[in-house]
């Protein structure tokens, strides 16, 4: 085995391989360029989601000829002036991204100081291509046209145009936010997405996110051992099926940081439900000396020197300010006020509020939730109920007729149902059974090759980003099948005009978000059968009894009744069990009798 040295090219695509992995790297690395120089204003123009061409032009220092050619060399770069790595303000400092990008592009570099002429480079996959003088206003334009088109390996691992697109927009949107005094414009083949004027950063993330976070947010400032933390996240009941609006920032620096993220989940353990996400957005500050940023090829991950102290900070400064808030969803929701992603609890809540009519014992089907009411066809105010304390036993003097799940004694926590079985004590997990109930009811239901379909009496228009829009739309064919009709009304909304009966109309916006997150998710080659089923899981997800409802003890076995003879009902949608038996024998050894 002999050692060499590699040729120039071909360590600037190993390069390549790390930083760009597909347009929205490379237009990251672009953008973050621009800031770094200055700009005040970045125009990006996107064909074909960045396949065909990336541009990003920006107003700010700009280039010498020279300049223009080293930035091209690997390892040149203009941003460790004192060599300090471990000081580092700008978003580069390692002069790899643009050699990187011109080894698997063809690549156009043109800048111009100010005072000066403006010049041209032309890179073709690592090749000098030609170079000469250049109009353009003072700043930089770089085109990047064909990205991995000469590379077979990388084009196997690129996504459709949409696809591509929407990471694209995922990454402007991100640096917009980290820098919300710089103007920035989108523009996807040739139509204007997006137009970000200077603002101050709630402003900026409230444009990109959703101005409902104004009613459905909390603001967040917080300072701890020199750290702090600023942003806005949202209320739990104000959530959604993904957590893809989560966006976070360490001095400045966009991240996708396994331990922000896991701080914020730790922030909202039991406010919020296991498979919902809130939305966020977090700038934490903190002394250049405490956090390292190069350790990750895409600079998207840092490491702090204190960890602890990162997570206590997160973790205690949103649990207080979710505390301070812990009234006002409630306080809110009484006005019932449209919301974009409407929460199942929101959802509870306003069932609870309503009184129960029907003066019968209620059964499962009748009063737990409106989803199955549509297809029962019980009228809207007899599925309500009173609320009812959190958790009551049932005096155990009738004998236990035997039913393998038991007979309901009472709930725990408003979230499990407690039953006593011939032959031991069971436990049902009531949000995890419930939704495989839906579940299997709507795949039964499919089979049998009538979905039930109610027909909205004004179609619903849902606002959405175009790229879940185009998303759903084509996947208007399948979601059809299972009783929801859409058709795309305009470049950002569609038309809603049935919904599957299982489900109730009361959270049509919310589920078209989850459906266009969930149709990303599952991008890969999976069967119709297999996609349909993770649609129906979705659905399903909205439709259910959510944990922290409170049921009757008749509900309650309404439901285990159901269970035992649903086909998979022992595990949820996620592959979590719903229910567990303590045997007797069990129960015995717990006390040392056995
Ligand atoms: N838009 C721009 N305006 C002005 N100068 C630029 C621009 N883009 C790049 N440069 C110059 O080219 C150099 C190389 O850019 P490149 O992105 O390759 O490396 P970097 O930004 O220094 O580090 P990194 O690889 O971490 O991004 C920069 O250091 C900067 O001096
Ligand atoms: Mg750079």
């Amino acid at each position: 085995m002999s050692i060499r040295r590699l040729p120039p090219d071909l360590i600037n695509r190993i390069a390549a391989g790390e930083v760009v992995e597909r347009p929205a790297s490379a237009l990251k690395e672009l953008i973050e360029n621009a800031l770094d120089a200055g700009a005040n204003q970045v125009a990006v123009r996107l064909y074909a989601g960045g396949l065909e061409l990336i541009e990003v032009a920006d107003d700010g220092c700009g280039m010498a000829a020279e300049e223009m050619r080293l930035a091209l060399e690997r390892h040149a770069t203009s941003k460790l002036p004192e060599d300090a790595i471990d000081r580092i303000t700008s978003f580069g400092f390692r002069g790899e991204a643009l050699p990187s990008i011109a080894s698997v592009s063809r690549l156009t570099l043109e800048s111009r100081l100010r005072g000066a002429d403006g010049w041209r480079i032309e890179i073709d996959h690592g090749s000098a291509a030609g170079e000469g003088p250049a109009a353009l206003p003072p700043g930089t334009r770089v085109k990047v046209e064909g990205l991995f088109d000469k590379v077979p390996a990388r084009r196997k691992f690129l996504r459709s145009p949409r696809a591509e697109y929407s990471a694209c927009l995922d990454a402007v949107k991100r640096l917009a936010m980290a820098r919300s005094d710089v103007g920035f414009t989108l523009d996807h083949d040739g139509r204007r997405i997006l137009t970000l004027a200077a603002a101050e950063p709630p402003v900026r993330v409230a444009e990109i996110l959703t101005h409902e976070l104004d009613r459905h947010g909390i603001g967040i400032d917080c300072t701890r051992d020199g750290m702090r933390l600023t942003g806005v996240i949202s209320l739990p009941t104000f959530n959604r099926g993904m957590a893809d609006q989560q966006y976070l920032f360490v001095n400045s620096r966009p991240v996708k940081d396994r331990l922000l993220v896991g701080a914020l989940r730790g922030a909202y353990r039991d406010l919020i439900a296991r498979d919902r996400h809130p939305i966020a957005a977090l700038f934490l500050d903190v002394p250049l000396d405490e956090v390292d940023v190069n350790v990750h090829p895409a600079k998207t991950e840092v490491r702090f020197r204190d960890p602890g102290a990162v997570r206590g900070l997160i973790v205690g400064g949103l649990r207080h300010a979710l505390d301070e808030e812990s009234g006002r969803s409630a306080a809110r929701e009484q006005a019932a006020a449209p919301v974009m992603w409407t929460s199942s609890a929101t959802f509870d809540e306003q069932l609870n509020r309503h009184p129960r009519e029907s003066g019968g014992p209620a059964s499962f089907q009748d009063s737990v939730i409106p989803a199955f009411a549509g297809m029962t066809g019980v009228a809207e105010d007899q599925r309500l109920f009173e609320p009812a304390p959190a958790a009551r036993a049932e005096p155990a003097v009738e004998p236990v007729p035997s039913f393998p799940l038991g007979v309901a004694r009472g709930q725990v926590a408003a979230t499990y149902i407690v039953a006593e079985a011939e032959d031991g004590l069971v436990i049902v997990d009531q949000h995890a059974a419930h939704e495989r109930l839906v579940l299997e009811r709507m795949r039964a239901a499919r089979e049998g090759g009538a979905v039930a379909r109610q027909a909205l009496l004004m179609p619903e228009v849902v606002e959405l980003e175009e790229p879940e829009c185009d998303r759903l739309e084509a996947a208007a064919g399948e979601l059809a099948e299972m009783g929801l009709d859409i058709e795309r009304f305009g470049p950002t909304a569609m038309l809603v005009r049935a919904v599957p009966a299982a489900l109730g109309t009361s959270d049509v916006a919310g589920l078209l978000a989850d459906l266009a997150a969930e149709i990303v998710e599952l991008g890969g080659p999976l069967t119709l059968r297999d996609k349909l089923d993770h649609v129906a899981a979705t659905i399903a997800c909205h439709g259910s009894v959510r944990a922290g409802r409170v049921l009757s003890v008749a509900e309650m076995n309404a439901l285990l009744r159901e269970m035992e003879v649903t086909p998979r009902s022992g595990q949820c949608n996620h592959g979590r069990p719903t229910w567990v038996k303590l045997g007797h024998g069990e129960i015995e050894k717990l006390f040392g009798r056995k």
